[in-house]
């Protein structure tokens, strides 16, 4: 599939998810997204890019870290996540914020003027993501810092239960942008490599555990259906719904705890680094 008409996908992915996106009351992209900002330290008075902003996740933790002195540039391919990041700045009253829809590219923004450039559970999504990070790394100026987020391995049960839906996909979603974990995003080390390969160095890439505390099997299909991971609950025929359920209940079965809850268990990568 052409590039552009893969970014449209995405963009009409996180149209849908928009409204409901982060909203389901599991902590998850919030505290991804300041603890990636925390990393990559930006400090008082910087100009910040936050790439794929969604909702804000890196956005307001980069707001608060430039603070009144600073200025941050949030972008994202999503028309509907840019109109509740506007909405959610008004609401904090933020100020130093411009937010616009479309990409990071040496073409749509100043090359060499960013001292933090944050992409938050974005680039895996990108069809060209080894392009799209050589851009994105000539935006930040020499010594300015770059930081991503990723994901590592989820547990045992988890990985057990996604494995069900993944039997429903079109083997052309199976890739990094519904795992996450393919290709270059495989391991801290490719991470490294794709980074180094972007002119980047420097480089940190690790992984740090993140849990999800839930009831039971519906709430994971409530709470994914709010994620990327729609799309391949999509793919499961209608019929096939409750046998699907019924094979996720027992999949994330070994994940409950004595508080009779599940414990989900997912490494979030992280990987920070420096333009020479
Ligand atoms: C999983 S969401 C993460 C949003 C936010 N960073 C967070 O952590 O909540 C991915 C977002 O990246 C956007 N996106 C994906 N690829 C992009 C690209 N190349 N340029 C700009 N936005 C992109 C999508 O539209 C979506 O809103």
């Amino acid at each position: 599939m052409d590039p552009s008409d893969r970014r449209a996908g995405i963009a009409a992915l996180f149209d849908q998810l928009a409204p409901g996106y982060d909203r389901s009351g599991v902590p998850w992209f919030g505290p991804i997204g300041a603890r990636l900002v925390e990393l990559t330290a930006p400090r008082p008075g910087d100009r910040a890019l936050d790439v794929g902003a969604g909702r804000g996740a890196a956005t307001f933790p980069l707001v608060d870290a430039v603070g009144p002195t600073g200025h941050v540039t949030a972008v994202d391919l999503s028309p509907a996540m840019i109109d509740q990041l506007r909405t959610e700045a008004g609401a904090r009253a933020v100020t130093a914020l411009a937010a616009r829809t479309g990409e990071a590219t040496p073409d749509t923004l100043p090359p060499d003027t960013f001292d933090v450039v944050t992409a938050s559970l974005v680039l895996f999504f990108d069809p060209q993501a080894a392009e799209t990070l050589r851009g994105w790394v000539t935006l930040l100026r020499r010594g300015g810092r770059l930081g991503l987020s990723t994901f590592g391995h989820t547990d045992p049960a988890w990985a057990a239960a996604e494995a069900v839906l993944m039997a429903y996909a079109p083997p052309d979603v199976l890739d990094a942008r519904t795992t996450g974990r393919a290709g270059p995003f495989a391991t801290t080390e490719t991470m490294t490599a794709l980074l180094e390969s972007a002119g980047a160095t420097d480089v940190d890439s690790h992984d740090e555990p993140l849990e999800v505390t839930l009831p039971d099997a519906a709430a994971w299909r409530a709470w994914t259906m709010t994620l990327g991971l729609r799309q391949l609950w999509a793919s499961v025929p209608d019929p096939e719904l409750p046998a699907v359920l019924t094979r996720i209940e027992a999949a994330l079965e070994p994940d409950r705890g004595d508080d009779g809850r599940l414990h989900l268990t997912q490494q979030v990568r992280y990987t920070t680094a420096t333009r020479p």
